[in-house]
């Protein structure tokens, strides 16, 4: 009972005094007295000294005192009367709390003898509080899930009272879903519980508030509230749902990544993370897809370029997930819309770069088109150039063949460059174009062609061995081997002709080359073929004339036939002593091997004994006189003549000329009057001359009918050949001269007077006269002709 008063070490020494006091005055009994609390001060609580049976002035004598446990005097004792008063108002909450009962213990001291009296003063308690709860407010969170039937425990209300003062029952504020029950404890305080009638749902209320009432059980009862507020706990019980279940979008292929294709959208009751969902593939495809979702947003978006010729469709599931493992689906289906895309594609199976011309027809490449687009998209059309003669084909499918329109001609194009487009119909049109370059192979179509049909070369004669003479050429529009032209001499039908001596040609370049001297009097022109032959196969050849004009050079001293040389004994000629002047003593003769002014000829008397006598015309080499002879002319005359060609530097010729001057004209030849001879001598001299004549005349006739026979044959041979040129170089031909181009042509006339002078000296000559006449020419006019082939045959009268 000393429990509550047992707080301060005063106290504690006031419990163990009074201990010992009651153990000192065991046995003597309490005084006990009751009253409310709450009741004002000086309240008369009792008369003392009456209840303990003594004198009021007793009371004063033995010092009679109060000893109140504790330091507060409650009590106050009037010594006058006895009259214990209540000295301040008493709470019972405030000095027992809970203890009941609530007993307050003082003693009454008397000294004279010593006396010790307990008493005690009970206080009852009155219902002075209202209940109170600790907060105005209460929390109470509730998840959703709680089942009817479950109990929440509430806070309880305090009320100081005790007792039936104290609360006795809790209610709640009418709703839909919970009551409260009231409780006892084993010390008889109450305490409510909240019971739950009916299922919450947080989406449907997601809070309550209600008010809890405690009332005591005092009279009037007095009470006490609190707002007790219930939160709806959520908890998962709501799958997402998708606002559609199936999307169906198109998007074009050619969409730039990471395009907005759909944003799906799923909606979750719940809240908070329940209500949270995440959006992802379930099905469809998986790394593959071309397609990512946004986890938070359900927005769909490309994440690969899609292709139309791949696949056309997608067919995904789109699961949204909260975190509590609720889910739902939907489905989405993309249609790829097809673009024009994709260019037409050219794949070239077999091609054939180089074709043969002349050939009729050939493939130059086989090919297909594809197009992976589809509808006019993908329908392509295919050209090449139209100026080029090449044809498209088109074979099977997609199938096109390339092949040549005809026969092709390298020489006039050797390379064609063709390009083949394909084109779609879609748009825009895409087209691809592919260049095939085709070489045109050569064919050995085309004969070597020689720069000129004939040539004409001049070689002054008298040439160097291996002289260039000139390059003949020849082309060919072939290439290659086909284009290699071999340059040749063809064989000669002429049997006369030994080609191969006289020239030779070098077979690379055509340079033609003299190989060794030629002479202009031997050969004076001929003709030969030359030759060109490709390497082809087969090979080709043409061939071209060639005319080689051997040039004339003064290499030829003019030839004296007449005066007759080398007699034993000088050449003589008679002149009788009354010619007149002017009398034709003889005339020269002489022939030049050498052809144009190397063959024109001038006479001239070099040296005469008696100059003066005897002249001779330049041009015809006649010798006459130039005046009477007198008597005392010497009978005996000698002449040195001199025969020269017009030839740079001129060549000559020099004859002595004896002249014997005789008395008579008809007379024989006498042996010289000065001259003394035996007849046998001068008959033996006769004889001599007489065989060096026959000799002179023989070879004199060969040399004539050899010359006769080349001039003719020269004549024929220019006259063969088509050049119209001839080797005498034009110019004035001199009156002075002579021309006896060649042969040494003399004229049918002149042979006669040659005879006839003979015959009017010794007559030995007579026999030249029968050999003459055919030697030239019937022509016998007395001008210079000229042939229109022969320019150097000309003849004079
Ligand atoms: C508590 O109050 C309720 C309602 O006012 C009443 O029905 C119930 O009987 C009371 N309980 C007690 C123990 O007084
Ligand atoms: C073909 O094309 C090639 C390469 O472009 C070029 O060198 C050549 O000259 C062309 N040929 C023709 C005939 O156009
Ligand atoms: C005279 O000369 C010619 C030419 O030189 C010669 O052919 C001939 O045999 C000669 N005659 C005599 C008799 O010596």
């Amino acid at each position: 009972m000393e429990a509550a008063l047992a707080k301060t070490p005063e106290k504690r020494q006031v419990v163990f005094i009074v201990m010992l006091l009651l153990l000192w005055e065991a046995g003597s009994e309490a005084i006990r007295y009751s009253m409310p609390e709450e009741t004002k001060s000086g309240y008369l609580l009792t008369n003392l000294a009456k209840d303990l049976g003594l004198r009021v002035a007793e009371l004063t004598t033995r010092g009679a005192r109060i000893h109140h446990r504790g330091n507060k005097e409650l009590l106050q004792m009037d010594a006058e009367t006895g009259n214990l008063l209540l000295k301040e108002k008493l709470d019972r909450e405030e000095l027992c709390g809970a203890t009941e009962p609530c007993v307050l213990h003082f003693q009454l001291i008397l000294e004279n003898p010593v006396q010790f009296f307990q008493t005690d003063l009970q206080l009852t308690d009155i219902n002075d509080h209202s209940p109170e709860f600790p907060h105005r407010e209460m929390l109470l969170k509730i998840p959703e899930s709680a089942q009817p039937g479950t109990v929440f425990p509430l806070k309880e209300a305090q009320d100081p009272d005790i007792g039936s003062n104290a609360v006795q029952n809790y209610t709640v504020s009418p709703n839909l879903h919970f009551h409260v029950i009231t409780h006892s404890r084993a010390d008889g305080r109450k305490y409510p519980e909240l019971v739950l009638d009916r299922a919450l749902d947080r989406e449907e209320q997601p809070e309550l508030t209600l008010t809890l009432t405690a009332v005591d059980g005092g009279s009037p009862p007095r009470s006490g509230t609190t707002t007790v507020h219930i939160e709806v706990v959520d908890i998962n019980d709501n799958a997402p749902q998708f606002v559609q279940s199936l999307y169906e979008v198109q998007i074009p292929e050619n969409s730039p990544l990471g395009a907005l294709v759909v944003a799906v959208s799923a909606r979750d009751l719940d809240v908070g993370p329940h209500g949270n969902v995440a959006y992802s593939l379930f099905q469809g495809g998986g790394a593959s897809l071309p397609f990512v979702i946004d986890e938070v947003t359900g927005e769909i978006r490309l994440k690969m370029p899609l292709d139309f010729e791949a696949t056309p469709y997608y067919n995904m599931e789109i699961v949204a997930t909260d975190s509590g493992g609720f889910s739902g689906k939907c489905s989405v289906a993309i249609q790829v819309l097809d673009v024009n895309d994709n260019a037409p594609k050219l794949t070239i199976s077999s091609l054939t770069s180089s074709i043969p011309e002349n050939a009729p027809e050939a493939v130059v490449a086989v090919f297909s088109v594809s197009d992976p687009d589809s509808g006019d998209n993908g329908r392509m059309v295919c050209s090449i150039q139209n100026d080029l003669p090449f044809l498209l084909k088109p074979t099977f499918e997609n199938y096109y063949t390339l092949v040549t329109e005809g026969p092709l001609d390298r020489e006039s194009r050797a390379e064609y460059n063709i390009t083949i487009t394909v084109s779609d119909m879609g748009t825009p049109r895409l087209s691809t174009q592919h260049t095939i370059t085709v070489q045109v192979s050569d064919v050995n179509d085309n004969a070597p062609a020689f720069t000129q049909s004939s040539y004409t070369l001049f070689v002054h004669e008298n040439n160097s061995p291996a002289l260039h003479i000139g390059t003949i050429r020849a082309t060919d529009s072939d290439s290659g081997s086909n284009a290699h032209i071999t340059y040749s001499l063809l064989p000669t039908h002429d049997p006369q002709l030994d080609l191969s001596s006289l020239i030779s040609i070098n077979a690379d370049n055509g340079q033609l080359f003299a190989l060794r001297a030629l002479d202009y009097e031997t050969l004076k022109s001929f003709n030969f073929l030359v030759g060109a032959t490709d390497q082809g196969s087969p090979a080709l050849s043409s061939q071209a004339l060639v005319h080689l004009q051997v040039l004339d050079a003064n290499d030829n001293a003019p030839f004296v036939l007449y005066p007759l040389q080398n007699a034993s004994a000088p050449f003589t000629e008679l002149l009788p002593r009354a010619a007149e002047p002017g009398y034709l003593v003889t005339k020269m003769v002489a022939v030049d091997r050498d052809s144009g002014q190397n063959a024109w000829l001038s006479f001239q008397l070099l040296k005469a004994t008696e100059p003066g006598l005897f002249s001779v015309w330049a041009h015809n080499g006649e010798v006459r006189t130039s005046r009477l002879l007198s008597e005392r002319d010497a009978p005996k005359h000698r002449l040195l003549l001199l025969v020269k060609d017009n030839g740079d530097p001129p060549r000559s010729a020099s004859v002595t000329l004896h002249v014997l001057v005789v008395d008579g004209f008809s007379q024989p030849y006498l042996p010289l009057p000065e001259v003394e001879r035996d007849p046998a001598q001068e008959n033996e001299d006769r004889l001599t001359l007489y065989l060096v004549i026959a000799l002179a005349s023989v070879s004199s006739l060969f040399l004539l009918s050899v010359l006769l026979f080349v001039g003719v044959r020269m004549c024929r041979g220019v006259r063969g050949a088509s050049l119209g040129s001839c080797s005498v170089p034009e110019g004035h031909f001199p009156g002075h001269l002579v021309d006896v181009s060649g042969a040494g042509t003399l004229s049918q006339s002149y042979q006669y007077e040659v005879c006839l002078t003979g015959d009017s000296g010794t007559g030995e000559f007579s026999f030249l006269k029968p050999m003459i006449p055919n030697l030239l020419l019937q022509d016998a006019g007395r001008e210079v002709k000229e042939s229109p082939h022969c320019r150097n045959s000309f003849v004079f009268n």
